[in-house]
């Protein structure tokens, strides 16, 4: 690569100006946006799948539109990531195809069951809220088209997060049982969305370049401790505990510290050895098979119409 162009590149970082697809950038650039940008939608698209199993056994009709509404975003951010993924030069079908076969990464936190409706609450409040945190800072990304996709997709995540927290106040406020239902699902799903921010800064092999080329504007622990920041009083707000006897505030950093993540855990999930890894996949799997004739019928109709224009 030629010097002089990426010292070139790297003055229009540090300038803080935008890259766009047509721009010259250097090879592992390219490379570290289409491993990041691929994970992000493929973890839209498996995210779907959990929440998607609570749709028909929603609690009324209000509660149904909403998670309709929700998963049916996701497919859209997914989607709109893979164009994303398109401006630098791959095809969307090579991704999809590592995500169906299984060499692709997604975020670790959909390999969980959804056991019961409170996770809807609990992931809608955690999971986009964690969400949010991390694709706020990536709105500021260097790369044009998926700082513009953050921007967009943000804007969705916080009425994903709403709806999620207006769940779980409810919840809150109901009898026993339904208490009871919501801290279950607070104690499974807190340890598994603080690792989504991933590993910590000492074992991110990717963050020194992604940082250095400001795709990354925060590290993985920076963000994570955001988020406990923001998440522990709205807990206190409606009454839940959260499931670590080490949380506590410090006053002179204004953090919240926190015990220490199962690593090995999380590494087992990243690994596909996580509680749902292989239901997800063959679930991702069987949509595809099943969408089969739909792609050949929209083939044929496309063969037809093009066909009867050039007549
Ligand atoms: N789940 C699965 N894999 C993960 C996770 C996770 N929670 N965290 C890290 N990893 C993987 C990384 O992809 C990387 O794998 P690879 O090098 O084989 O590709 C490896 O673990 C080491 O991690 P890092 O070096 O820290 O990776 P990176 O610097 O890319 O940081 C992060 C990981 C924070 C997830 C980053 O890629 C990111 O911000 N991605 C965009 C956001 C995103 O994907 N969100 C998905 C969930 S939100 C949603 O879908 C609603």
């Amino acid at each position: 690569e030629d010097p002089a162009l990426l010292a070139a590149f790297e003055a229009r970082i540090a300038a803080g100006e935008s890259i766009e697809p047509k721009d010259w950038m250097p090879e592992r650039y390219r490379k570290q946006l289409t491993r990041m940008m691929a994970q992000h939608a493929h973890s839209e698209i498996v995210g779907m799948l959990p929440e998607g199993n609570w749709i028909t056994r929603a609690p009324s009709l209000r509660r149904k539109m909403s998670l309709i509404a929700k998963v049916q975003d996701e497919a859209g951010h997914g989607l709109y990531i893979y164009c994303g993924t398109e401006t630098l030069g791959v095809d969307r079908h090579d991704l999809f195809n590592q995500l169906l076969d299984g060499s692709a990464k997604y975020s670790s936190i959909f390999n969980y069951p959804t056991l019961s409706w409170a996770d809807m609450g609990v992931i809608g409040w955690f999971v986009d809220g964690a969400a949010i945190v991390n694709q706020t800072v990536l709105a500021k990304a260097s790369y044009g088209p998926y700082a513009r996709a953050m921007v967009r997709i943000c804007k969705e995540e916080n009425f994903h997060k709403r709806q999620g927290f207006e769940i779980c106040a409810t919840l809150a406020k109901g009898t026993p049982a339904q208490k009871e239902m919501l801290q279950d699902a607070v104690n499974r799903f807190w340890w598994p969305s603080l690792m989504m921010f991933g590993p910590s800064d000492k074992d991110s092999p990717n963050s020194a370049e992604l940082l250095k080329w400001r795709v990354k504007r925060k590290t993985n622990d920076e963000l994570r401790q955001r988020f406990v920041n923001l998440t522990v009083p709205q807990a206190q707000a409606i009454g839940v505990t959260l499931p670590d006897p080490d949380l506590k505030y410090n006053a002179e950093t204004k953090n919240w510290e926190f015990g220490e993540i199962d690593w090995s855990e999380f590494w087992e999930v990243v690994q596909g050895n996580g509680p749902c890894n292989a239901e997800r996949l063959a679930a991702r799997n069987k949509a595809h098979d099943d969408g089969q004739w739909v792609r050949e019928a929209a083939l044929a109709h496309a063969a037809k119409r093009s066909a009867k224009s050039s007549a």
